[in-house]
């Protein structure tokens, strides 16, 4: 039994087989119409959501499967207080696999280490999103014919933007990947990003503050929303709310066939008129949703292997305390503190912020 928590758990090679799988499941679908069928998916969001939720829930009755689930922590026992350890056990009685959000880093491993059946990643707090990630390069690979030797911006709320963080971590397994981050300096990538990925791997990255002075040497624009649910000060977010905001005028400055990318929703970091240009991927990209997600259902339920999450925490106990109020150690006051040591920092298995 397999589940997905971070993009790094496929293969590259699993990801090529996904991708066709999914533009095969494009050209096909009929194919596919009883591929799960008898299956049930939980599709259990503790944080709002509609097209990851919906696409999730579209591909499982694609494959000819069912869906139960909620879609707000207020409907779920979560409210009585549930921990998501016994939440997962309990689902595994009623499901073949799980689709989990939560506005915590970390929830999902919590739920993959629990659960008997493969525990999908649907979003944790400001972490990672590696099914949006599924999405991305997906539509990367069919609007550009390859995921190697391409110079990839990301623009906009770097910090909370859990899809670029994932996101990352895949193209860091590509060559010839040039990446240049253009974000306010309060909205910059995490530290673990850097040294985890950026550094570790030894990408070539830039970055800048200047969308307009970036934009002409771009294959890809990822265009990313300030993430104001994560912010703990609002006149912080009031004053970087409108940071960027991609408008035909400034789209002159960029390559013909650049690609423009968004995983949606928008606010206003792209203008409307923008989605009239033959550049704009990003409703594309949302419908690309369904179809890889179906991949990937149809890939960890057909997956016998030995559960892998578990093996991902280390047997040791921490002495050391997660303090990132985003983590899911933070508000489950009983789940075993664990890290992970890297060059001499220690970093949370569930958040991966330093623990000192
Ligand atoms: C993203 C998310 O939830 O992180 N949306 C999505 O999955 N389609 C991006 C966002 O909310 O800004």
């Amino acid at each position: 039994m397999r589940s997905l928590i971070d993009i790094l758990d496929l293969s590259v090679e699993e990801l090529y087989e996904m991708i066709d799988t999914a533009n095969d499941m494009i050209e096909n679908p009929a194919k596919y119409a009883e591929a799960c069928k008898g299956k049930k998916l939980a599709t259990l969001f503790f944080e709002p959501s509609t097209r990851t939720r919906l696409s999730f829930e579209a591909a499982m009755l694609d494959l000819g499967g069912s869906v139960l689930g909620f879609s707000e922590a207020g409907s779920s026992s979560a409210s009585k207080g549930e921990s998501v350890a016994d939440t997962a056990k309990i689902v595994s009685g009623y499901a073949d696999i799980i689709a989990m959000r939560h506005p915590k880093a970390g929830a999902p491993l919590v739920a993959a280490n629990n659960a008997s059946i493969p525990v999908i990643n649907a979003g944790d707090g400001g972490h990672f999103h590696p099914t949006q990630t599924l999405t991305d390069l997906l539509t990367i690979s069919r609007e550009k014919g390859r995921l190697h030797d391409l110079t990839v911006g990301f623009c906009g709320d770097l910090k909370y933007g859990r899809t670029v963080h994932s996101l990352i971590a895949a193209l860091s397994r590509y060559t010839g990947i040039k990446i240049v981050l253009i974000s306010p300096a309060e909205l910059a990538i995490p530290d673990y990003v850097k040294e985890d990925v950026l550094d570790k791997e030894h990408m070539a990255y830039t970055e800048t503050v200047d969308l307009e002075a970036a934009l002409p040497e771009l294959d890809i624009l990822y265009m990313t929303r300030i993430q104001r649910e994560r912010f703990a000060d609002m006149d912080e977010y009031e004053r970087l709310k409108d940071s960027y905001v991609l408008n035909v005028e400034k789209l002159e400055k960029a390559k013909s066939d650049m690609a423009i990318l968004h995983p949606l929703p928008r606010v206003n970091e792209i203008s409307v008129a923008v989605d009239n240009d033959p550049r704009a991927c990003y409703f594309k990209q949302a419908r690309n949703g369904k179809f890889i997600r179906m991949a990937l259902i149809l890939k960890l339920l057909s997956d016998d292997s030995l559960n892998t999450a578990v093996s991902q925490l280390p047997s040791e106990v921490s002495h050391l305390r997660c303090h990132n109020p985003g983590c899911i150690t933070s508000c489950e006051q009983e789940l075993a503190h664990c890290y992970r040591s890297m060059d001499g920092v220690n970093r949370c298995v569930y958040c991966d912020s330093e623990v000192k």
